[in-house]
């Protein structure tokens, strides 16, 4: 069934006559296709209206909706004004999650409806991921894997973390990504004890650990993953503390599957933090979701007492950080199934001491 069809016939649950699709990721999950426009689902059909920048393309391509192009004078909210009359669509979702606030009035002032806070409606269906939307993930971790081979070759003392995060940037496009899923993150010694460091000026050095987060978007489905490596002999504490996280990711990964908690996959790896006294060196949750944004729902944490869906794709990603002096995170993609997950991710995991 494709997304359109998925969204009307979820319409009903939610007491609705319409979802307004006006978001990035909404458009290009309900149509596999990203202009820039705005999407009407009804129970019986769809209109997207979009501009004559993307209308050629929109033809082409999107199924499933009538097509509208906006012109001076009549932009997507006039055309959704017309378009709600003529449906006598009374009851309308919107994405409550993904609208400024000042839009939200506009389109409130102007609509001849009931415009009703609907976010959940979507993200509900975005969090189960259908086969294709799996392949497109799968290709995108399939080239982010390769530029974690590339990027080994690259590092060596003196490089520093903003060459080394220049030259991932380049080898994720190089080798076929659409873009960058995020800003990548490297973080050489003491500044790995910054989960989210920003690169810059500091140099790789023997004895440092080099923690490296990237990800690309293919087909507009993002990657992501983490790995922490050594350059030159880590000492005995490193080693424990790399093994810890390693140790805690793979607990996190045995325990992820679909119909349980997102707190029962933090716990577990959790769990293997506190007996090894690493706890509250473990700052953040375990994992989040991922797909067309690179933070989705659900997530892996201590918060969520919701049972994880059938085909969630989560990130697995433990981390121990040392203020001030390192810090170790490992991260894999998964999608959960009912039995167990499948790794997405198959770069190694073992310590790489370079
Ligand atoms: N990899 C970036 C993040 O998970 O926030
Ligand atoms: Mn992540």
């Amino acid at each position: 069934m494709n997304h359109l069809s998925q969204i009307a016939q979820k319409l009903p649950e939610h007491d609705l006559d319409a979802l307004l699709i006006t978001s990035e990721p909404g458009e290009r999950y309900a149509l596999g296709f990203h202009g820039e426009g705005v999407v009407l689902v009804t129970r019986k059909g769809a209109h997207y209206s979009t501009d004559g920048r993307y209308m050629e393309q929109a033809k082409l391509q999107v199924t499933g909706a009538e097509l509208t192009l906006t012109y001076t004078g009549k932009g997507h909210m006039a055309l959704a004004k017309e378009y709600m009359k003529e449906h006598h669509l009374e009851r309308v979702g919107f994405e409550s999650g993904q609208m400024p606030v000042d839009e939200y009035h506009r389109w409130a002032e102007l609509l001849p409806c009931i415009l009703t806070p609907a976010q959940g409606l979507l993200d509900g269906l975005r969090a189960s991921k259908d086969p294709q939307e799996l392949e497109a993930m799968r290709q995108a971790q399939r080239i982010t894997d390769q530029a974690f081979g590339e990027i080994l070759n690259f590092i060596r003392p003196g490089r520093t973390e903003r060459e080394i995060a220049a030259r991932l940037v380049y080898e994720l496009l190089r080798l076929g990504g659409e873009k960058m899923a995020f800003d990548p993150i490297v973080a050489a010694g003491a500044n790995g004890s910054k989960p989210h460091a920003q690169p810059g000026d500091q140099a790789v050095a023997p004895g440092m650990f080099l923690t490296m987060d990237f990800g690309c978007v293919w087909e507009g489905y993002c990657s992501d993953m983490t790995r922490t490596v050594c350059v030159g002999q880590p000492t005995e504490e490193m080693e424990r503390v790399y093994q810890t996280v390693l140790d805690a990711q793979k607990a996190g990964i045995a325990a992820a599957r679909a119909g349980v908690t997102g707190k029962s996959v933090d716990a577990a790896a959790r769990q293997v933090m506190e007996e090894a006294g690493y706890e509250e060196y473990f700052s953040h949750s375990l994992g989040h979701s991922l797909g067309l944004e690179i933070h989705e729902s659900p997530n892996l944490s201590y918060t969520n007492e919701k049972p994880l869906p059938v085909g969630a794709v989560t990130s697995v990603e433990p981390g121990i950080y040392l203020p001030g002096r390192f810090g170790v995170r490992i991260e894999d993609v998964v999608v959960l199934g009912e039995a167990g997950c499948e790794n997405l991710t198959q770069s190694p995991k073992n310590l790489i001491v370079l």
